[in-house]
């Protein structure tokens, strides 16, 4: 039997970083928002003797290192069964190094369907041991919330009620990777602490309160500031803040960034508005831009409302 999914993407609307703990990770604090732009993910039982993943789609994804093979591999460990082998293809969407956490998230979903082809039942307590085992934001892809407050190395995951209506996101990601281990490690020679705090405090309180789309196309200006990897992005790649330069001159609005980056987003009250402020902005593409991947998206997908390419 095959078992299909889309994994999506996630963008951090606010982004908090602690001192980093003994072993190394950072304590943070973020909300984090599911987006409409998704991979493929299909399992099924094979023959062979190890776990084999095929990738394909218009995103070029490396197969070693994939964290959808150590999610497996975690998986079947942990059932400490002999369980065959499996045949795993990705369809891959989501650009990598964007800040957008498609490798996260084809690892939880990986968790799941290989679970399923296993027959195996996994409870709620395993399921979030294993997700945080393999990376730091499979947890919020494994609660399934469409928004969340994520704390701890990711591992806490609070859901918040999701958002009223249907935001529109226009998101740039650069042909620019940022390391997520450089960008932590940059974090700690800047003085950027307590950026995100009093932003993710009072959007929890408002998503709490109720937030509809119009709404919180009006935070995208707060949201702006509200990533404490901002500064220590830029040291790595300054071409960013020209790039987020551009992009606020071009549409007159607030551009945030995304996890370490590099992908860049505004919000607009509908995706309507949101795919036509990208064709405006592809028409007039110059500079880092006409390398750009630029998406138009809603909150559930599975797949973006507009592209370019
Ligand atoms: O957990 P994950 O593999 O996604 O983390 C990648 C790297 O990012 C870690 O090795 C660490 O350097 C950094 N990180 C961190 N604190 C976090 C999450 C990630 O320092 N909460």
């Amino acid at each position: 039997m095959t078992f299909s999914a889309r994994p999506p993407a996630k963008v951090n609307l606010t982004l908090e970083v602690g001192e980093p703990r003994d072993d190394g990770f950072h304590p943070l604090r973020s909300v984090f928002l599911r987006i409409g732009l998704s991979d493929r993910l299909t399992v099924r039982q094979a023959d062979g003797e190890r776990d084999v993943l095929a990738v394909g789609g218009p995103v070029a994804c490396p197969v070693e290192g994939n964290l959808v093979l150590r999610a497996a591999s975690l998986l079947r460990q942990r059932a400490g069964l002999p369980l065959p082998s499996l045949a795993i293809e990705l369809e891959k969407h989501i650009p990598l190094g964007g800040g957008l956490a498609g490798g996260s998230s084809n690892a939880a979903t990986t968790l799941e369907l290989a679970a399923a082809c296993w027959g195996i039942g996994l409870s709620a307590a395993v399921r979030l041991e294993l997700a945080a085992a393999v990376g730091s934001d499979v947890p919020f892809f494994i609660s399934g919330a469409p928004v969340a407050l994520v704390e701890g190395r990711g591992e806490h995951v609070r859901p918040l009620p999701g958002v009223r209506g249907r935001p529109g996101l226009l998101l740039v990601t650069p042909p620019l990777e940022i390391s997520t281990v450089a960008a932590f490690a940059r974090f700690d020679d800047l003085a950027s602490r307590g950026t995100g705090e009093r932003e993710t405090d009072e959007l929890v309180a408002a998503l709490e309160a109720g937030l509809d789309a119009g709404a919180l196309a009006e935070w995208t200006p707060i949201l702006r500031d509200a990533n404490a990897l901002w500064p220590a992005a830029v040291r790595l790649e300054p071409a960013l803040a020209e790039l987020r330069d551009s992009l606020e001159l071009a549409t007159g609005r607030a551009w945030a960034m995304t996890g370490s980056g590099s992908s860049l987003f505004t919000i607009y009250p509908s995706p309507d508005e949101a795919a036509e402020a990208g064709r405006r902005l592809a028409a007039d593409l110059s500079g880092a831009l006409a390398r750009a991947r630029l998406y138009a998206t809603d909150l559930a997908g599975p797949d973006p409302i507009w592209r370019q390419p």
